[in-house]
């Protein structure tokens, strides 16, 4: 609970406004039935026609201030509640941000998801509940029983039965309901994600025909949600009636048990009336209490929920002081990384250097750990040892917004998000002008097509605009590393969707433009590769041969593989 510290300082006077007029609405209310017995007992029975009119005029006023109370508590208890909510969405949104990928990885994405809206809500509706009834609702029940006592002592024994019964249904329902709402929540995690999913494989799904399968697999979850949500409402349903009957209940005997006290002259009809009247508050005020408990239960299954992904520490922001080398460029010294932090490494051993200048080709298979190694160098990931420099200085060490206003990055899957294409690019550089970006755009081999856009730059990305071809992908999103004109300049697979003139044209103009920058160009294909002015190839995780083309091409068996796999013979003997 230490996460809602902050906010129950920044809403704690609010609320106890509220709670001071929830206060008045209860006097109020409690005020009634005992007005209501005078007018009855000495009004009525003595025919004073003053007494009621005047008594009666009593009521309306307690009734109307009662309500006036009642009309200020609901505007700052509504109001407070949806900041509130508001505020928690937006501290859990920029917590979430500020996670590393491996927290990340924790809670399933369709889990923050639901962490950021349903839960939130749960615990906006609970805390308005809170100012509409947690307290009013105790505050009516104990004033009743006090009043009622008060009135008449002699039937109180009604109430010493009544109430240990519904304190027992009350403790009963929030044990047994607490683990339902859980399931409840857990379930509403997995329906978004089957959604989530769906959404985002949606071609895929199409191309492979597994609608019907996605249908059915929707149908599960949601299925699941429904009984566990019906499970626990009929759980829940069990009570309320419970306790209405046991009040009832109650009713009946203070009636029986009045009737014989007002025979013997030992209690008037007005107390009985009004006896009657406050056995019926404490019931709608133990009604209140129990759906509130129910709001508790959720609210705090929630509540857990969100504290988890508060509570998430990143240590990424936390700066060590690492020892810093001499060298210029990119420096690996020994990394191992794996992904799970134990388990097998991905990357082992390795040690690479790169000088301003350069451009440094990376070459190999599959799941050669090229992705991950880039990944490292962006701080995405956390090496598990060895370090990484950039200009001297262990990456560890650097803020991670310094960092990568260093490195400019098209990743493997090229990302645009929702707005024009001039909005992607400038994602580089915010406040690039129409020059740069046209500039960027060039080098990146994208002014050409953007421009016969009929919309050109100001085209619509994304949700209800155009949808861009896998290699225009690319492209703005080369363009839009290219805009930030970083010194290091990463390239993950990024023209792998390009045709070879279009690749040849791209890697001239950056051979022009990128000047004393380096280069980390990574690919599948040899051609992509060999005029690097350094080339890697990676193998299982392992650095398996380095140096340049010609070098590798005689003397490194993986290297010669993949030529002879991609090029043919011919190369092998000429190169
Ligand atoms: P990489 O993603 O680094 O491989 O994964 P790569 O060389 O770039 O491959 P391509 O060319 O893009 O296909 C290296 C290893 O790390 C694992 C993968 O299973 C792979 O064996 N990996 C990758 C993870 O465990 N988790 C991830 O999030 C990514
Ligand atoms: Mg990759």
């Amino acid at each position: 609970m230490r996460h809602y510290k902050k906010y129950i300082k920044k809403y704690g006077f609010l609320f106890s406004v509220a709670i001071v007029f929830l206060m008045i609405e209860a006097i109020c209310d409690l005020l009634l039935p005992t007005i209501l017995a005078s007018i009855i007992d000495n009004g009525v029975a003595n025919s004073d026609l003053e007494y009621v009119l005047n008594m009666g005029g009593m009521m309306l006023l307690v009734t109307g201030i009662g309500a006036l109370g009642a009309i200020i508590r609901n505007i700052i208890s509504s109001n407070l509640s949806q900041k509130l909510g508001a505020e928690l969405r937006s501290d859990l949104y920029r917590k979430i941000q500020s996670l590393r990928l491996e927290e990340m990885n924790q809670f399933e994405a369709s889990s923050l998801v639901t962490r950021l809206t349903n839960d939130v809500n749960q615990v906006q509706m609970f805390v308005n509940g809170l100012m509409r009834i947690m307290v009013k609702a105790p505050l009516v029940c104990l004033g009743s029983i006090f009043m009622a006592v008060r009135l008449n002592a002699s039937i109180s024994w009604v109430l010493l039965l009544v109430i240990p019964i519904v304190a027992l249904i009350i403790v009963l329902n929030v044990k047994i309901s607490l683990p339902f709402f859980m399931r409840v929540q857990k379930a509403t995690d997995r329906l978004n994600g089957v959604v989530r999913e769906f959404l985002s494989g949606i071609r895929v799904i199409r191309a492979f025909n597994r609608g019907r399968f996605e249908q059915s697999r929707f149908d599960e979850k949601n299925e699941q949600l429904s009984g566990t949500s019906m499970k626990a409402m009929r759980i829940m349903s069990i009570f309320s009636p419970g306790i209405s009957l046991t009040v009832n209940f109650g009713i009946v005997l203070v009636l029986l048990a009045g009737g014989w006290n007002i025979n013997d002259g030992q209690m008037q009809v007005g107390e009985v009336v009004a006896y009657v009247n406050y056995m019926t508050q404490i019931l709608i005020s133990l009604m209140m209490i129990t759906m509130i408990f129910n709001m508790f239960v959720r609210a705090r299954v929630s509540a857990g929920r969100i504290g988890e992904v508060l509570g998430t520490n990143n240590p990424l922001e936390v700066k060590a002081e690492e020892a810093s080398i001499r060298q210029e460029g990119v420096v690996f010294e020994h990394v191992y990384f794996s992904y799970h932090g134990t388990g097998e490494y991905v990357l082992k051993d390795v040690s690479l250097s790169a000088k301003p200048g350069e451009t440094i080709g990376i070459i190999g298979s599959t799941g050669a750990g090229k992705s991950s190694l880039v990944n490292l160098l962006l701080r995405l990931y956390e090496p598990s040892e060895g370090s990484i420099y950039i200009n001297g200085e262990n990456i560890r060490a650097m803020d991670s917004k310094r960092l990568r206003e260093q490195i400019a990055y098209v990743p493997q899957k090229s990302t645009l998000f929702t707005g024009t294409i001039k909005e992607n690019i400038l994602w580089g550089k915010a406040d690039a002008d129409m020059d740069e970006i046209q500039h960027a755009a060039s080098i990146a081999q994208a002014n050409v097509f953007i421009t016969r856009l009929p919309e050109g730059y100001d085209t619509q990305l994304g949700q209800g605009g155009v949808n861009l071809s896998g290699g225009q992908k690319q492209r703005v999103s080369i363009a839009r590393a290219l805009l930030r004109d970083a010194p290091i300049l990463i390239l993950d697979d990024s023209t792998s969707a390009l045709d070879a003139v279009t690749e040849q044209r791209l890697k001239e103009a950056l051979s022009e433009d990128g000047k004393g920058k380096i280069i980390f160009l990574i690919a599948q294909r040899i051609t992509s590769v060999m005029d690097a002015d350094h080339i890697i190839v990676m193998e299982n995780g392992k650095i398996a041969g380095a140096g340049k083309h010609e070098e590798l091409a005689k003397g490194n068996s993986v290297y010669k593989e993949i030529i002879l796999s991609q090029l043919g013979t011919e190369m092998e003997t000429s190169g």
